[in-house]
This record gives structure tokens, C-alpha cells and sequence, in this order.
């Protein structure tokens, strides 16, 4: 089997090879046309649970939603059977993705025990017919976002990667933790080099990247060809811009201040109202809305009440005093 190792899969470009980590509940439509306005190599959809996207169970297939104007975005999916598995990926194939990403990550106890996400990675074998059915079902390429491996005593990350490239996988980002360590002390960006070490596609390092000193320093001890970060993006979706203008040479974003950042709060609340819906669009809004505020050191008492108001109108004629001490206009 041909290998890639470059940053292009089959002709999908991932320059810059900085990118949107998946966070259910968060790298939904809105926050990756957000993410991506400002410039990311490619952004990942929150994993879509494969059997419940087929079977259009309420809410599911939304999390794979594309939106027109995205090309640079990957769709999740997880599972474990690989007959769901398959279907999804050709689902999300017809629809427009470039790119499917097999979740072997997820530590949450409700997935692990479905034995999805991260549970794979003690079943091997299982979980490289999953990777060989996705592969075989699509044309567009097929990355894998996986961990060190489940605990201390089972880091096969390496080995898995170097089967998944065998199976036609042409990308794979690892966690640095063990599905055991959940999100617990700091990702060890060094045993990301055994990974690198056993496969010839690209590998990119993820865990705790939340700027260009970091990003710069897991390249370093990893030896991968990019980043993908995560929570570093909540709040600041310009972290990816940034970094990539540091350590790749891409454009620098501008970095939204005061009026026009006020500006930029505002429109992403209302995408995510016109997304989900009044009702719904009001809780997913409320993390972003908490996380902004953080970043700019908003007064606890402002905090509060843009975070308990009652309608959305209320939320938008408090965001400019809340984010930049300003009086709505
Ligand atoms: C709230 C939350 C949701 C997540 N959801 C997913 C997911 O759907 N799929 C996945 O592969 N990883 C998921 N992750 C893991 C992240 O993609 C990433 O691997 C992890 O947060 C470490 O990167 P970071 O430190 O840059 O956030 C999630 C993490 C968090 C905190």
C-alpha cells in the first residue's frame, strides 16, 4: 500500500498542519466556521455515534453538519460494530466531508463500555476490522485519532498506528494519555515519537497545545508533522491562526479586540440560536459565552448576568459591557 508523507491525504490539503481538535458538545457548525474564519489546516466535527447517524436518531446527524462553504472539515464517527461503522462513513462521505476521522479516543465510561471510542484500543483486532470497513466503504481519506494506549501497561498506540497504516488509515492523531489518565496530569508529548517512529503517514500530536510555545515544544519531543488543539481554542478562536502564523508562516490573524471582538461574540451567539434553536442554542451558548468571558476577565457580577438572563435579547444588550466595558449601542 502507497504511503503518504506529506501533509496531503488523496489530495485533500492539510496546511496548515494545525488543527480544530473534536469536543462533543463544542466543535459544533457554528464554532468551526468560527475556528476556520480565522484560519486552521482543518477542523474536526464532534464524534457522531455511527449506528445513531444512520438511524437519524434526534440530534445526531446535526453534529455532522457541514455547513456549504467547509472544505477543510473531518467528520468523526464512532462505534463498534463495523457494519454501523461503514454505512456512517458513507453517510457523511455523500454528504461532503473530506475527510473521516475513527474515534478510538473517547475515555467517557457510557462510550467504553459500548467498547467504542478508546475501549478499542484492548481489542486490537476488533478494532482494525472497524478501520478496514470505514476505509473500504469510502473514497475520501480515513485518519485516526487514538490515545497512548489504555493504561500504563498497554501503550500500543504504536502498534495499532503502524496496522492502521497497513489498513489504508492515512493519518493518525494521538492523545498523549492513556485512556486511564482520562484528562489527569499532563500529556506526554515525548511517547508520541514511538508512534511517529513505527508509521510512515503523518502523525499529529495533540494534549495540553494551547499556544505556539507549546505547540513548538510537542513538535519538538514528539518529532510529529503538526498539532491539533483543543481546548486551547475555547474562548480564543484565533489560537490556531495564531500558532500557525508563528511556527508555519500563514497569514496573522487579526485578533479581535474590544468593539469588534464584542461584535464577533455576538454573531457566533446568534449562529448557534439559528442552529439549534431558541432553547437549545441558549445552553450550548452559555459555555462559549462563560469561556469568552474568561478570557476577558469579565467582572463576576456582569459574568453572572449575562449567564443567567432570560431571553437572548437580554444576553446581546449585555455582552458589550461584560467583554469590553462598553454601553450597547
Ligand atoms: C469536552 C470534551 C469533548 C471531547 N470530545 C471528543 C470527541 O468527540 N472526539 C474525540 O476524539 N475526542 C474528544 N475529546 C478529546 C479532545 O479531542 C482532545 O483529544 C483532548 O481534549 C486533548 O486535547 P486538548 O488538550 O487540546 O483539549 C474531547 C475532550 C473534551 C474536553
Amino acid at each position: 500500500m502507497a504511503h503518504v508523507s506529506s501533509l496531503v491525504l488523496s489530495a485533500v490539503s492539510l496546511q496548515p498542519p494545525v488543527a480544530l481538535a473534536p469536543l462533543a458538545g463544542i466543535t459544533d457548525l457554528p464554532f468551526r466556521q468560527l475556528v476556520a474564519s480565522f484560519g486552521a489546516g482543518w477542523v474536526v466535527s464532534e464524534m457522531v455515534a455511527s449506528q445513531e447517524m444512520v438511524q437519524a436518531k434526534p440530534g445526531v446527524r446535526e453534529r455532522a453538519e457541514l455547513g456549504y462553504d467547509q472544505a477543510g472539515t473531518a467528520v468523526q464517527i464512532a462505534g463498534r460494530d463495523a457494519y454501523w461503522m461503514a454505512e456512517a462513513a458513507r453517510m457523511v462521505a455523500d454528504n461532503g466531508a473530506a475527510i473521516i476521522d475513527i474515534n478510538m479516543g473517547c475515555p467517557a465510561k457510557k462510550v467504553t463500555n459500548g467498547y467504542s471510542g478508546s475501549a478499542l484500543l484492548r481489542n486490537p483486532d476488533h478494532a482494525l476490522s472497524l478501520i478496514a470497513a470505514v476505509v473500504n466503504a469510502v473514497d475520501v481519506p480515513v485518519t485516526l485519532k487514538t490515545r497512548l494506549g489504555w493504561d500504563d501497561a498497554c501503550l500500543n498506540a504504536p502498534d495499532i498506528a503502524a496496522r492502521a497504516q497497513d489498513a489504508g488509515i492515512q493519518l493518525v492523531t494521538i492523545h498523549g494519555r492513556t485512556r486511564c489518565q482520562f484528562y489527569k496530569g499532563a500529556a506526554d508529548w515525548a511517547a508520541i515519537a514511538q508512534v511517529k517512529n513505527a508509521v510512515d503517514i503523518p502523525v499529529i500530536a495533540n494534549g495540553d497545545i494551547v499556544d505556539t510555545t507549546t505547540a513548538r515544544m510537542a513538535l519538538k519531543l514528539s518529532g510529529a508533522d503538526g498539532v491539533m488543539i483543543g481546548r486551547g481554542a475555547q474562548g480564543r478562536p484565533w489560537a490556531l491562526a495564531q500558532v500557525a502564523h508563528e511556527l508555519h508562516g500563514t497569514v496573522a490573524p487579526v485578533i479581535p479586540q474590544g468593539a469588534a471582538l464584542v461584535r464577533m461574540i455576538c454573531t457566533h451567539y446568534e449562529a448557534m440560536l439559528d442552529f439549534y434553536g431558541v432553547e437549545l442554542g441558549r445552553k450550548v451558548a452559555r459555555k462559549h459565552l462563560g469561556w469568552y468571558m474568561d478570557d476577558a476577565q469579565s467582572a463576576p457580577a456582569l459574568r453572572r448576568e449575562v449567564l443567567t438572563a432570560s431571553t437572548p435579547q437580554d444576553v446581546l444588550r449585555l455582552i458589550p459591557d461584560a467583554i469590553a466595558g462598553q454601553v450597547a449601542a
